[in-house]
């Protein structure tokens, strides 16, 4: 069992060990003594982890209700969110209770933004069950739901009152799911600790899953308490999301989020390469470690294409974008760069 202490405007703990799913009421009960817990999660999660999860509450004398919706990001909008919120007002769900968010990013993102706008904030404990949302989107606060205009644009920083992750629950994630959480863990490496990198080319993730969700969780958390709300040093994990988002939205969602990062961290490491940022030796082995993990380093969607999904994503005709670019292994920038100068650096990355 290991644990993070994360110091943003609220304190909290990241705590990581199996068997933590079945401490679920306890270690709820000890923090915030709830009366009840709405447990929020998705139609794949609940069967797997549902009663585990609100036995676990009972035994700690927590009175469970909970809000199932269908698995995927196309429930990750304000239709469920409503929902969702009226859902914790029928049950009468008061200030002092908790909502649980049992799940992968989608339902962590969904049920942190219930949490932050029912009686304007409700404490929320994140039990990620995915890859990615164990080391990534379980941490730090940000919570949204897409728009028919675009992916996350609505939502509110609202930190967990705790967050449990047992790396149990990961054994039954599809090959795939895991997979997409692999391309945010060797973005981890890259951004800033080359020595992760390193043991991320010797053992494979799975091998080592708790020290590997430590060691993000901690990186996750530096970013975090640096700049909570977004405006410097935390935009640093956006490195591979630039091109990745353009990526991604441009196949219609058809590749998933975390191999479209893996595409967009290939391109911008190229680009950094051909521009003399960085080494084609650091290019080269960013890209042989994505595949190792059978990721993808190239998509097919034609550069202009890509270039107009970047300037729509990030709602800019001209101006500066920021990119984060690698220098070394464990050691990236953010660089601002003129929109117009953006086609540039996609054809660098290896877009036709
Ligand atoms: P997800 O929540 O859709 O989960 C992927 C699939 O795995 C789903 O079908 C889910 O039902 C299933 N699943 C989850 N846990 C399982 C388990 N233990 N066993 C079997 N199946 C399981 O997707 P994700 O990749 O976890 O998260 C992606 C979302 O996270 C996106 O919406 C993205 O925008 C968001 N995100 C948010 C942040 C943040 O900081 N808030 C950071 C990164 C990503
Ligand atoms: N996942 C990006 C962030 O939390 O800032």
């Amino acid at each position: 069992m290991t644990s993070v202490h994360v110091k943003a405007s609220s304190e909290y703990d990241v705590i990581i060990g199996k068997g933590l799913l079945d401490q679920t009421g306890e270690r709820t009960a000890a923090l915030l003594s709830p009366r009840k817990a709405a447990v929020v999660s998705d139609d794949r999660v609940w069967p797997l982890y549902g009663e585990q999860t609100v036995s676990s509450l009972r035994r700690a004398g927590i009175e469970p209700v909970y809000f199932v919706f269908p698995a995927g990001e196309a429930s990750k909008n304000l239709e469920t969110w409503s929902r969702m919120i009226m859902f914790l007002a029928e049950a009468k769900l008061s200030r002092t209770d908790a909502v649980i968010a049992l799940g992968g990013g989608v339902v962590g993102d969904l049920a942190g933004f219930a949490a932050a706008a029912y009686l304007r904030g409700v404490p929320c404990v994140q039990i990620p069950t995915t890859l990615l949302a164990a080391v990534d989107s379980s941490v730090g606060g940000k919570t949204a739901v897409d728009l028919p205009q675009g992916k996350n644009l609505a939502g509110a920083f609202h930190q967990p009152a705790l967050v449990l992750c047992d790396p149990g629950t990961l054994s039954t994630l599809p090959e795939d799911v895991f997979l997409d959480g692999c391309a945010e863990v060797i973005k981890y490496g890259v951004l800033g600790d080359g020595a992760f990198f390193s043991e991320l080319e010797r053992v494979p993730v799975r091998e080592q899953l708790l020290h590997v969700i430590t060691v993000c969780v901690g990186m996750k958390r530096d970013l975090v308490c640096r700049d909570e709300f977004d405006t410097g040093a935390r935009q640093l994990l956006n490195l591979g999301h630039t091109f990745g988002h353009a990526a991604e939205q441009h196949s219609g969602y058809t590749l998933s989020h975390g191999r479209a990062v893996s595409v967009g961290m290939a391109m911008i490491a190229r680009a950094a390469a051909k521009r003399g940022i960085c080494t084609p030796e650091t290019s080269g082995r960013i890209e042989d470690l994505l595949v190792k993990y059978g990721l993808p380093v190239s998509c097919d969607a034609p550069a202009e294409a890509l270039l107009d999904t970047v300037l729509r994503d990030k709602k800019i005709a001209d101006g500066d974008l920021k990119l984060v670019v690698p220098e070394e292994i464990g050691r990236c920038r953010i660089l601002p760069v003129p929109a117009r100068e953006i086609l540039g650096w996609i054809r660098d990355g290896g877009g036709r």
